[in-house]
């Protein structure tokens, strides 16, 4: 019985505790408390989105692709007689060597000739064999595009920096990057996840195309129409009487670049 009514009188003693002063106190920094964790989780929240979207959404998104040999152009541009031109030259109709082939090499690579492992490798598996070595093409378009160096090259007097930046210069072959999902090169989109540039040479997308030839072409130098939708984009360069330079929708523009 005794307990009972003990147990009573401790309800009713914490009821009336809970109206005390100090009891509202405690409840209100409870509510401060929470608010506390909920910022917490916040910023935890947004600095996680954050890292994902910028650093492990990119490093997901791009596989790292070795070239079989890393290949060292300043050596090479010394070595050789007529410099970018003896390894990527036009052929008589016009077309571009691209990346040499092995039996551009074999005239100096019969034997190894330096202390280099990677020559080394190179002789072994590849001159030794009559291997091709199958080089990763950075600035590799999708089959669906046509795109033509004499045309850039030749007639449109375009250095190979303005596009490819300064490959021509570097000791060592860089990593190939590749889109998981798509299997294009990341030079395509750019190494910016955002799709940002800043040299020319950063990204080479079907709008960074058109922009050049749009600039050439409001400077006159060249006669080509863009279609929609990139002659409708808006840009900084043309005058206010854009709508004069801009070309008329042509249907089959598309292939002008497109195959
Ligand atoms: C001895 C031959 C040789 C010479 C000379 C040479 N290259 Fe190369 N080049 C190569 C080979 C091999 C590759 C493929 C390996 C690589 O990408 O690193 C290559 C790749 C390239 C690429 C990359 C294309 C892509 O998108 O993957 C560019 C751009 C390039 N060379 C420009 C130049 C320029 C500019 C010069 C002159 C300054 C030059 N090369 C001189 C052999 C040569
Ligand atoms: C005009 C002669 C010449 C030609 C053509 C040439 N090389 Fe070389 N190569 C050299 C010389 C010289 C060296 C430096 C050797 C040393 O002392 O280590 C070298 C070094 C190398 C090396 C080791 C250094 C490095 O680049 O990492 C590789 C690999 C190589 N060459 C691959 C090639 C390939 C691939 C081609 C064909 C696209 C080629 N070479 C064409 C002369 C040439
Ligand atoms: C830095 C400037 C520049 C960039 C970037 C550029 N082009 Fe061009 N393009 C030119 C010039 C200059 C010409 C040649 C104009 C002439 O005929 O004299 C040209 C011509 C062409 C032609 C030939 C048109 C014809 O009538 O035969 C095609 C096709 C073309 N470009 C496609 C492309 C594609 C595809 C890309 C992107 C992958 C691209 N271009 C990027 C400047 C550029
Ligand atoms: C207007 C831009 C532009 C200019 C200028 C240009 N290139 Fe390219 N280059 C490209 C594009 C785009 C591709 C990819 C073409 C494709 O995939 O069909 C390419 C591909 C290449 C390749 C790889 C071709 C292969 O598939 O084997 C080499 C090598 C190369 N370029 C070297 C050069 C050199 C050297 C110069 C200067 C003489 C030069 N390029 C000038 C845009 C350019
Ligand atoms: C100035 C050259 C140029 C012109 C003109 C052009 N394109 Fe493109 N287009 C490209 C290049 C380069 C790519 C590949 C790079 C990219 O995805 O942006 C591409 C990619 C595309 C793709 C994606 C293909 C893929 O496999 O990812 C589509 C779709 C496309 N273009 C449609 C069009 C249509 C439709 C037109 C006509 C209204 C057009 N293009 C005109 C250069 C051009």
């Amino acid at each position: 019985m005794s307990t009972l009514d003990d147990k009573a009188e401790e309800t009713v003693g914490q009821v009336e505790t809970t109206k005390s002063p100090e009891k509202d106190q405690k409840k209100k920094d409870q509510k401060n408390g929470s608010w506390g964790i909920i910022l917490i989780f916040f910023v935890i929240g947004l600095v996680g989105s954050l890292a994902v979207g910028w650093w492990i959404f990119p490093k997901l998104l791009y596989s790292q692709k070795k070239q079989p040999i890393d290949f060292n152009h300043v050596i090479h541009v010394e070595a050789v007689e007529e410099g970018c031109e003896s390894c990527h030259f036009f052929r008589e109709d016009g077309s571009f060597s691209g990346v040499p082939k092995l039996a551009q090499c074999v005239d100096c690579h019969e034997e190894v000739m330096g202390e280099d492992p990677e020559e080394f490798k190179f002789v072994e598996e590849y001159v030794a064999k009559g291997n091709e070595v199958p080089w990763l093409v950075y600035s590799r378009q999708p089959d669906c595009v046509f795109f033509s160096h004499v045309a850039h090259v030749k007639m449109g007097k375009v250095d190979c920096i303005t596009c490819h930046g300064h490959i021509g210069e570097s000791t060592h072959s860089r990593v190939y990057e590749e889109n998981r999902l798509t299997g294009y090169s990341r030079d395509i989109w750019g190494k910016n996840i955002a799709g940002l540039k800043k040299d020319t040479w950063d990204r080479m997308k079907m709008d960074d195309c058109a922009e050049c030839h749009a600039e050439l072409k409001a400077k006159g130098k060249i006669v080509q129409a863009l279609p929609w939708p990139i002659n409708w984009m808006p840009r900084p360069y043309e005058k206010p009487a854009s709508s004069q330079v801009r070309v008329h929708i042509k249907k089959d523009a598309c292939f002008v670049c497109h195959k």
